[in-house]
């Protein structure tokens, strides 16, 4: 493995663990991972019923409702000033949405949805800049309690909410980490509240101003900066800058670590650790073997060890995503064989042999009698 290759996965591997101990705790304080009742997913297919209520002839079926009971047909955006209650409504008599995930986050009880009998309304009271993105709404197509989205109907708006204190869309991370891979475009989720604000991409060192071509490096306000082929160059820390056309200061955005990671292509990047490496007869030791990689790479794991085929031992493997602001996430397999009762034939060396479509990996750790 290259060097340098070799040093970026270990510097994920140390973020991850961060991250790890990290998301455990927001768990416990915000009850993340719900889940998100606008973006349910049902699996079961059913054959399409084509009497569709609404947004047959392509047309929105999302609307705003104004004061004193008129309605305006959203398109693709709309700036509102935040502090007024947002008031949507989507037509059909069972309707799913989604709205930007910040508001599941922090379980938002500014957040109600009502499905009435012929419309279902979306009511979200003292909106801020932070409520800035997109918000839709589809039809559900029901038998019984499972239920089909009927993605023909999705009608979707990006919604700002236009604060002249607030240029950037505040966000709860104040240091993010963005993986560049060299398969796909990376965005710098600098989003602005207000379409009409100037914003540039900065280098912390050498501190310079990124040239925008449009093409290779563009903007845009719902998204951020987006690098269409991201390379090893690109690595570094940033930041983005927005101009204020009321205020002479411009204001700076969250601060992005750009990473260059190529696990994709690989085999599984893998690590080992047990428990502990010295152990005496009679003890309970465990041995980890860890890999990380793109969430959607499964991993299998076989294990060598000095009591194969002669000592019982257990093995369990999992994986689980990992959050890592928003638009990545690593997955994170692990295999864990835990020896208990330790006897002499357990001394030794303990291989993990990892395995994706790309090829495997070996990792090795040895136990000892402790003296
Ligand atoms: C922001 O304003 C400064 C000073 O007026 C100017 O030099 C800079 O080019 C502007 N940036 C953008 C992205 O418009
Ligand atoms: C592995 O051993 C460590 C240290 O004894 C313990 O904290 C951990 O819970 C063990 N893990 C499993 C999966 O048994
Ligand atoms: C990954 O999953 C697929 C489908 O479940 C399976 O066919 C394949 O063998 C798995 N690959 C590995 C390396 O486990």
């Amino acid at each position: 493995m290259k060097l340098w290759l070799f040093f970026t996965l270990v510097l994920l591997w140390l973020e991850v663990q961060n991250g790890v101990c990290q998301q455990v705790k927001h768990k416990k304080e915000a009850g993340e991972n719900r889940i998100r009742p606008g973006r349910k997913r049902a699996k079961v297919r059913y054959p399409k019923v084509k009497e569709k209520e609404a947004g047959s002839k392509g047309q929105s079926i999302l609307t705003q409702v104004l004061d004193k009971g008129r309605f305006l047909r959203l398109g693709e955006s709309l700036s509102l000033n935040p502090g007024k209650t947002l008031e949507l409504r989507c037509k059909g008599t069972k309707i799913g949405w989604a709205y930007p995930s910040y508001l599941d986050t922090f379980n938002d009880n500014r957040l109600s949805i009502t499905q009435h009998e012929r419309y279902s309304q979306l009511i979200l009271t003292s909106p801020s800049a932070a409520d800035t993105g997109e918000y839709s709404c589809w039809v559900l197509l029901c038998d019984g309690v499972e239920c089909e989205k009927d993605g023909d109907t999705t009608s979707a708006t990006y919604i700002y909410f236009t604060d002249k204190d607030e240029l950037f869309v505040p966000s709860a991370i104040h240091f993010e980490i963005i993986y560049l891979r060299p398969d796909k475009p990376a965005t710098i989720p600098c989003r602005v509240t207000n379409p009409k604000i100037k914003v540039s991409l900065h280098r912390e060192v050498p501190a310079e101003e990124i040239a925008v071509d449009g093409t290779q490096i563009s903007y845009n306000p719902t998204k951020g900066f987006i690098i269409q082929n991201p390379r090893p160059e690109h690595k570094g820390a940033y930041y983005c800058k927005a101009n204020s056309t009321t205020k002479t200061t411009p204001q700076i955005s969250t601060k992005y670590q750009l990473l260059y990671v190529e696990v994709p292509s690989g085999p599984p990047f893998a690590t080992i650790e047990a428990s502990s490496n010295t152990v005496r007869g009679g003890d309970i030791f465990n041995v980890t073997c860890t890999v990380l990689g793109e969430p959607e790479m499964n991993v299998s794991f076989s294990w060598r060890y000095p009591g194969l085929g002669q000592r019982p031992v257990s093995i369990h493997d999992s994986w689980r995503l990992i959050n890592r602001g928003v638009g990545h996430t690593t997955r994170i397999s692990q295999s864990v064989m835990i020896v208990d009762d330790v006897e002499t034939i357990d001394y030794g060396k303990y291989i993990c042999t990892t395995k994706n479509k790309n090829g495997e990996t070996l990792v090795a750790t040895s136990v000892k009698s402790r003296a």
